[in-house]
């Protein structure tokens, strides 16, 4: 008997991904051409703003949101210390200050009432912006998060990795997509294998505010503008000889320091198929979560759970159980694989060495004694769903 591995998050790759992805690989194109295009103009129909700019991944993302947000030496930025550690590395590498703010032990995310305590704490003008993150896929409240930022003169860079397809409800009842630029300055997604959208990697950047969204093009290649309006040497120097009143179509001029964060053109082909997918891999990650939701309801050895949330978009399925670790074990042998997300971001070793240490977040450090992540994919069929229920329920029977 073939013993099935059942991961706790896995791509989907279909024949129709792979045959977009050999149709570019037979073409003119393997990066920098129209594919690229084509995925942005996709993906901002689907969250709901303006303007996307697609990258070499998630981390990449943060990177060139946080430059163009203009993170320097010293400036002091808010972020969640339950997230992958790169929403706060990106502060980091621009060699700013991460500041931790702990989470509603209800939601996981960010607590607002903390991050305001922290911002009336100091004097104004202390932190330059704040990172909130919709961890598992559920969505901070951002309407709530504008109105603070802008007593504070915030920006707000929103990590939306878990959460294409997610929502909240504002105050007028507007559903407002996760990421789509409406109260935060700008957001970002990842594309790695388990996120909604697997590109293998990638990562893309949303926002509605045009001055952003030129500075971030910029960026993703090395800084270099080719656009003739804004080149600051002379024509003369560009053309190499004097009179000429244009400049020569192979000139450009490096004006910032910046990267080379872009994607390939087959890497955006497969995230364009997998997008015209995305409602139905969300649907069955709801499908999914309503079962376990009912499978858990009440159970004693269930601390804290996340359930039935509108606008959830279910990246993960996150318990908190007594004996997390004997579960986890138990899991394993059943080719069961679970994770743990996340051990808190403040203390790791790195962060450690910036002064965080234990104790300082006391919310975050105690979900991180119970939490488990359960698998949760939309191949993932009724019967894995039962198979991981039952081995569940099983281990605290
Ligand atoms: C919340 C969060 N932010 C940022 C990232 C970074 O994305 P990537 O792995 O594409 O660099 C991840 C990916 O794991 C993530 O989960």
């Amino acid at each position: 008997m073939i013993i099935k591995n059942i991961p706790y998050g896995k791509q989907n790759i279909t024949q129709e991904d792979i045959d977009a992805v050999t149709k570019i690989l037979k073409g003119d194109f393997l990066t920098q051409g129209p594919t690229i295009l084509e995925f942005e103009k996709q993906f901002s129909n689907y969250i709901g703003c303006k303007y996307s700019v697609a990258v070499s991944n998630g981390t990449a993302a943060l990177h060139l949101a946080t430059l163009a947000l203009g993170v320097k030496n010293g400036d002091k930025v808010i972020t969640t210390p339950i997230t992958f550690a790169a929403s706060a590395n990106c502060v980091k590498y621009c060699d700013g200050e991460v500041v931790f703010s702990d989470i509603d032990p209800n939601t996981y995310l960010i607590d607002l009432a903390e991050v305001e305590a922290l911002l009336l704490k100091n004097p104004k003008g202390t932190f330059k912006g704040i990172i909130p993150v919709n961890f598992a896929g559920r969505a901070v409240d951002l309407e709530k998060l504008r109105e603070i930022a802008n007593r504070y003169d915030l920006w707000i860079l929103e990590d939306a990795c878990h959460s294409p397809g997610g929502y909240f409800i504002d105050s007028k009842k507007v559903k407002q997509n996760c990421g789509n630029g409406f109260y935060a300055d700008l957001a970002i997604f990842s594309f790695h294998p388990v996120k909604h959208n697997a590109n293998g990697e990638g990562g893309m950047i949303t926002t509605n505010d045009e001055i952003l969204y030129n500075k971030l093009l910029e960026l993703r290649t090395h800084g270099i503008t080719k656009s003739p309006s804004k080149f600051t040497n002379s024509i003369d120097f560009a053309c190499g000889k004097e009179g000429e009143i244009n400049y020569p179509g192979w000139y450009m001029e490096m004006q910032n320091l910046g990267f080379n964060y872009r994607i390939t053109d087959f890497q955006a082909a497969l995230g364009l198929s997998q997008l015209s997918r995305a409602n139905v891999g969300l649907e069955r990650r709801k499908q999914i979560a309503q079962k376990y939701n009912y499978a858990f309801q009440g159970e004693a050895f269930i601390k804290g759970q996340s359930c039935s949330i509108e606008g959830h978009a279910y990246h993960l399925y996150v318990l908190e159980v007594e004996n997390r670790l004997g579960l986890y074990n138990y899991l394993k042998q059943k080719n069961i694989f679970a994770q743990v997300h996340y051990i808190p971001c403040h203390l790791m070793p790195y962060y450690k060495e910036n002064g965080w240490k234990e104790g300082d977040f006391p919310k975050s450090e105690n979900y991180y004694k119970f939490c488990i992540s359960i698998p949760m994919f939309p191949t993932m069929s009724d019967e894995d769903v039962d198979f991981v229920i039952k081995g569940i329920k099983s281990f605290y029977a």
